[in-house]
C-alpha cells in the first residue's frame, strides 16, 4: 500500500475522486490516504476528509514568515506521515523546491486544460475556460502531470480531451471537464504507483 496525501484549497471534489477509488475503486488496496493538508481553512476539502476519518492539518500562510518556512512546514507534515506520494487536487500555490527535491516524480496535479496550453501563472478555474472559449478552440481536456516548482510544467503524465461543443458557456465547459478530471486523477496515480514499483 502506497501512503498518499492531499494538498487542497477548496471544494475537494478532485480529492474525494482519489479517495473513493482507493476505497471502493481502481486504487483500492494500492493506496491509503493518509492525511490532507489545506491551505484554507474554510476549504470544504477538510470537511469531506473528516467526514472519512481521515488526518487533516490547515496551513495558512499567513500565519508563517516567508514561503521558504511555509512550504518546509508542509515538508515536515508529510514526512511525519511518511507518505509516499503527493497530490495536489485544487491547491492554488506552487509547493517550492524543498517539497519537489524530496518528492520528485512522487507529486502530482491536476489542470482542467490540454496542458501546455492554458497553462502557468493566473490559468486556473474559470480564466483557462474563458480563454479557451474565447480563442475558438475546438477542443479542451484535462490533464494530469508531475509537479515541479513552477506552473504546470511537469511532464504529462495523462491527458483526455473533452470536446467543445457550440454555445458552450465557460461553466458548461469547466462541468464536463471536471467530470473527466474524477476519472483521470486515479488513473493517473495508479500510473505513477505501478511505476514505483
Ligand atoms: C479542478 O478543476 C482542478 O483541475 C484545478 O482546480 C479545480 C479543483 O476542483 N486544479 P476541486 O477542488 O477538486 O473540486
Amino acid at each position: 500500500m502506497k501512503r498518499l496525501t492531499v494538498l487542497v484549497s477548496g471544494n475537494g471534489s478532485n480529492m474525494q475522486s482519489v479517495i473513493d477509488a482507493a476505497d471502493n475503486g481502481i486504487l483500492k488496496g494500492l493506496v491509503e490516504v493518509v492525511l490532507v493538508i489545506s491551505n484554507n481553512p474554510s476549504s470544504y476539502a477538510l470537511k469531506r476528509a473528516e467526514n472519512k476519518n481521515i488526518k487533516t492539518v490547515c496551513m495558512e500562510r499567513k500565519k508563517f514568515e516567508n514561503e521558504k518556512s511555509f512550504n518546509y512546514s508542509i515538508l515536515k507534515e508529510l514526512q511525519n506521515v511518511k507518505t509516499d506520494i503527493v497530490c495536489l487536487a485544487g491547491y492554488i500555490r506552487i509547493v517550492g523546491q524543498d517539497i519537489t527535491d524530496a518528492y520528485r516524480k512522487r507529486i502530482l496535479n491536476i489542470h482542467p486544460a490540454l496542458l501546455p496550453k492554458f497553462g502557468g501563472k493566473g490559468m486556473y478555474g474559470r480564466h483557462i475556460h474563458e480563454a479557451v472559449i474565447n480563442l475558438k478552440e475546438k477542443k479542451s481536456g484535462a490533464t494530469v502531470h508531475f509537479a515541479d516548482e513552477n506552473y504546470d510544467t511537469g511532464e504529462i503524465i495523462i491527458q483526455q480531451e473533452v470536446e467543445i461543443l457550440e454555445n458552450d458557456t465557460p461553466q458548461d465547459l469547466a462541468d464536463r471537464i471536471l467530470n473527466v478530471e474524477h476519472q483521470i486523477y486515479p488513473k493517473a496515480i495508479k500510473k505513477v504507483i505501478e511505476n514505483l514499483k
